[in-house]
């Protein structure tokens, strides 16, 4: 096996594993690169749906969208499509997934399908460097404390995107969740900063002028470029992210002359995760 390190911060591409092996021994090597790194990439990986679920339900129960609608066949896939003339890309700025859930996703299994020749690379930033590099002013105001991470709604998912279809079943309001602003990885034993610029929408116990002005520091914080990795994506190629302490950004730069006019397709499967501690 080989392990290339993306950046000083996190992220590994790993080369000689194969995702379509599910023993127990194969995943362990698997979750012990994640825990590592937090983020693990693969190329070359080709996977069916079946195989694609096989690999995840190893790390637990799989979740589908509260808000997206899933393939027909498998709903709890679910395909991210940006078509041809979109600037828009789904998961264009920084968030942890439905941090608005009571138990946000563990972690993501993100496949590529078709990839544009230029731009649609997605960033991620280690949210333990985040805390441990904090501010220690803003460190001592809100080691303590919850934030309020907010759903935004349906439309949020699905409105500035054609090709994205809503789940109209369940959930369809805006709703929201408390988390404490630091959490503890419950594997790893380590101080998680779970706060993003997407969802957390104020810190309990301050007014909001407050929580406005510490959560901007923070956030703007998170997205330290020395705290991140950035992906570049080829075709059949597999990011694993460990979604309790990484933050995520997916790059639209899709401009005339260069990124725009290319289809870009991935498919997702999400892992239930536990109430953040
Ligand atoms: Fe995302």
């Amino acid at each position: 096996m080989e392990i290339k390190l993306l950046s000083g911060a996190l992220g590994a591409e790993i080369k000689g594993l194969d995702l379509k092996d599910t023993s127990n021994e194969n995943f362990k090597k698997i979750n012990d690169l994640l825990l590592e790194h937090k983020v693990i990439f693969f190329r070359d990986q080709i996977l069916s749906a079946e195989q694609h679920k096989a690999i995840a339900e190893k790390f637990g129960p799989l979740e589908t969208h509260a808000y997206v609608k899933g393939l027909e066949q498998h709903p709890e896939i679910v395909r991210i499509i940006k078509a041809e003339d979109e600037k828009n890309q789904w998961g264009e700025n920084w968030h942890s997934d439905v941090s608005y859930n009571a138990k946000p996703t563990k972690a993501v299994i993100l496949k590529s399908i078709k990839i544009p020749p230029v731009g649609g690379d997605t960033c991620f930033s280690n949210m333990e460097l985040a805390w441990e590099t904090l501010d220690e002013k803003i460190k001592e105001k809100i080691k303590d404390k919850k934030a309020i991470h907010s759903s935004l709604g349906a439309e949020f998912f699905i409105k500035n995107y054609k090709k994205m279809e809503g789940n109209n079943k369940k959930n369809y309001d805006e709703y929201a969740n408390e988390h404490p602003i630091v959490r503890t990885h419950p594997e790893t034993g380590k101080k998680i900063l779970y706060v993003n610029w997407t969802y957390t929408k104020k810190i309990i116990g301050f007014e909001k002028e407050e929580s406005d002005e510490i959560l901007n520091r923070i956030f703007e914080h998170q997205a330290r470029l020395d705290l991140t990795c950035r992906f570049n994506w080829t075709e059949n190629a597999i990011a694993i992210w460990d979604n309790r302490s990484v933050i995520h950004y997916a790059i639209a730069d899709f401009f005339p002359g260069r990124g725009l006019g290319y289809e870009r397709i991935m498919d997702r499967i999400a892992i239930e995760g536990d109430h953040p501690q």
